[in-house]
């Protein structure tokens, strides 16, 4: 990549958005947790900046890009997705001055496009048939064809993306959970569970640590990937789980409902996935701390949610 001009001024603007990013809350699940000597606890990752779990991967790449003089005023930030990880980039493009161009598969829901539009971000759509693989590679060649125009984030193969949970993330949870024992959570670009997971095994050998994807190809558990049937992201560790283990969209569906009624949260699907995943490890074991993230909340989601509940 051609390395143009660093801008001190603009990194510094851009460290000072550093306190809007990670330090959420853990808050303990009481209500669908039947055994005694098991907790569970929960990180509220929607209590930051843009209200995903992605504010910390972008906001990463970000600042490496700008330390790096990769990113300035005079280029755009290019990526392909759907989801949080775009919302991540454009609230913070948008706090910047730095233009933020996504690829989307043109069947993201209506939600997800008016708000990307709403902070500025350019949408260019791709078949809804190649889903967010095809976004991926037209992301890529256009990249490559305009280096001088694109900065090319490409979270799934920035190590800035697990790098921000193994920095972060994981320092939070041993910080606040020192003697948890499992941490589990959900699979899409991977970088919550490699990075978390990465330091988390360093602090403490150990602390098990399981990784859910979703049970086939076609799912509802927004966010995650079907590893076997999908492009493997480059920054997976397919070593570094001690287990991995499916969950369906049915059984992440009923926790949603039964988090709402009985435990004051509006989940997301994958933040469902991810209560309903560490419920099984719950009925494996008779004692213990199992510690998941929560990526999102039901703000973005109220298309599928009223379906749901
Ligand atoms: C809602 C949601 N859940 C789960 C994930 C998975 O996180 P990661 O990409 O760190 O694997 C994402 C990632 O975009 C997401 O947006």
């Amino acid at each position: 990549m051609e390395v143009q001009e660093i801008s001190p001024r603009l990194i510094n603007k851009a460290k000072r958005l550093s306190v809007q990013v990670g330090n959420t809350p853990v808050v303990r699940i009481r209500h669908l947790v039947s055994k005694k000597n098991v907790e569970l606890w929960v990180k509220q990752e929607w209590l930051q900046l843009s209200g995903s779990v992605k504010c910390r991967a972008a906001y990463r790449i970000f600042l490496d890009a700008l330390e790096k003089g990769e990113l300035n005023e005079h280029k755009t930030l290019l990526d392909a997705t759907s989801g949080n990880t775009g919302i991540a980039y454009a609230a913070i493009g948008s706090l910047l001055g730095i233009r933020v161009a996504l690829y989307l598969p043109e069947n993201a829901s209506r939600e997800r496009k008016q708000i990307l539009t709403s902070l500025g971000a350019e949408i260019i759509y791709t078949s809804k048939y190649e889903g967010t693989d095809g976004a991926q590679q037209a992301a890529k060649e256009l990249a490559l064809s305009n280096p001088d125009k694109y900065f090319y984030a490409d979270q799934y193969k920035n190590d800035n993306n697990w790098k921000a949970h193994y920095y972060t993330t994981a320092v939070e949870l041993f910080n606040d959970l020192p003697h948890m024992t499992h941490f589990v959570t959900g699979l899409g670009t991977t970088g919550t569970f490699v990075g978390t997971g990465r330091r988390l095994k360093q602090f403490n050998p150990d602390i098990q640590l399981i990784s859910f994807q979703p049970d086939s190809a076609l799912h509802g558990l927004e966010g995650w990937k079907h590893l076997e049937t999908a492009i493997v992201p480059g920054i997976y560790d397919p070593l570094l789980a001690d287990k991995n283990i499916e969950v369906s969209t049915e059984e992440a569906y009923e926790i949603l409902r039964a988090a709402a009624k009985h435990e004051g949260l509006r989940l997301s699907p994958s933040s469902a996935a991810n209560i309903a995943g560490a419920l099984k490890i719950i009925k494996e074991i008779d004692e213990g701390v199992v510690v998941t993230v929560l990526p999102d909340n039901a703000d973005k989601y109220s298309e599928v949610i009223k379906k749901i509940l």
